[in-house]
């Protein structure tokens, strides 16, 4: 049997479910039940009943699947696959600004630890982000950790002030507005699709911008059959899967996120068998950190 059979093998005698983010290998997403982008694997995992959620992502994807399923097991393939950005806030930032800041919603991007989202109202991803800005009472939003969504987001929300702090993706921040020019050039006839992650100079020149489903949404869609794709390079392998007679070129080789790309076949396979790196949360943090993911589940509606 093949390592791919023997998962699915072990995935039915366990009970369990595979969730993969559209930037792990294309392997990866071949075994899993369901792919998709942050907001759309957060949904999926409250909603399963699987036993087991193995988780092919992120730390913090694991974490909000656990936070969302707390009597489950979520296992992760490599639990150093951590993403940067998920740490880049201050908590006591975040302390000083609700004091000092009247009429303040602490908006946490879902790429954060389950501490910075104890102490946000509201989590959000890439995809539902400006909606829920938009629908907030509050007029001031201290937005963490992502400085580049927080600016596209403020972009589309021009009545709020969204007050930015200084996360960034790492993978994403790589790109500049030379390497979109570069990219145009080589390809003239493609749209450019980005994710907000990127610099407000990169989404500035780019035909769409929006989450990693949304970009799938938008090429799918669209009439046009050529695409530079301002994302992880990951999300090429779904894109093709659907669009095979669309072309897509990636817009750096650089798109590369260190981290999910640590998800392999045999790491899973050997998680699974060994129901091993499991996400282990503290009581009242879960409980905390649960009520800003329901915020956003409910908003997002
Ligand atoms: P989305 O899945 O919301 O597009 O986010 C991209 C990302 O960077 C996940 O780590
Ligand atoms: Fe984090 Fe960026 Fe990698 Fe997403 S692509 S996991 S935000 S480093």
């Amino acid at each position: 049997m093949s390592l791919k059979e023997d998962i699915q093998k072990l995935k039915q005698e366990k009970n369990a479910i595979i969730l993969a983010h559209y930037y792990v290998e294309g392997d990866v997403q071949d075994v899993a039940d369901f792919v998709g982008d942050s907001f759309a694997l957060a949904k999926k995992a409250k909603e399963t009943d699987a036993q087991i959620i193995v988780f092919a992502g992120v730390r913090f994807m694991g974490e909000s699947a656990k936070i969302l399923n707390p009597d489950k097991k979520v296992l992760m393939p490599d639990m150093n696959a951590d993403c940067p950005m998920a740490h880049m806030a201050v908590v006591s930032n975040i302390r000083k600004m609700r004091k000092e800041v009247d009429d303040l919603a602490v908006v946490c991007y879902v790429n954060s630890t389950a501490e910075l989202k104890t102490l946000s109202d509201v989590c959000v991803t890439s995809s539902n982000a400006v909606k829920i800005v938009k629908n907030l009472p509050h007029k001031n939003i201290y937005f963490i950790p992502d400085q580049h969504l927080a600016s596209f987001v403020k972009e589309q929300v021009p009545e709020k002030n969204v007050i930015l702090n200084d996360g960034y993706c790492i993978t994403h921040h790589r790109m500049s507005k030379e390497d979109v020019l570069k990219a145009k050039e080589k390809y003239p006839k493609a749209l450019v699709l980005v994710h907000p992650e990127c610099k407000k100079e990169v989404v500035e020149l780019a035909d769409y911008a929006g989450s990693t489903a949304g970009i799938l949404q938008y090429a799918t869609k669209s009439e046009h059959t050529e695409f530079i794709i301002g994302t992880e390079m990951g999300v090429l392998y779904e894109l093709k899967r659907q669009n095979p007679n669309k072309k897509f070129h990636i817009m750096s080789d650089k798109l590369v996120c260190v981290n999910m790309k640590k998800v392999t076949l045999d790491k899973l396979y050997d998680v699974l068998l060994h129901e091993k790196n499991e996400i282990v949360l503290d009581e009242e943090v879960m409980v905390k950190a649960k009520k800003s993911m329901d915020a956003m589940l409910e908003m997002a509606k």
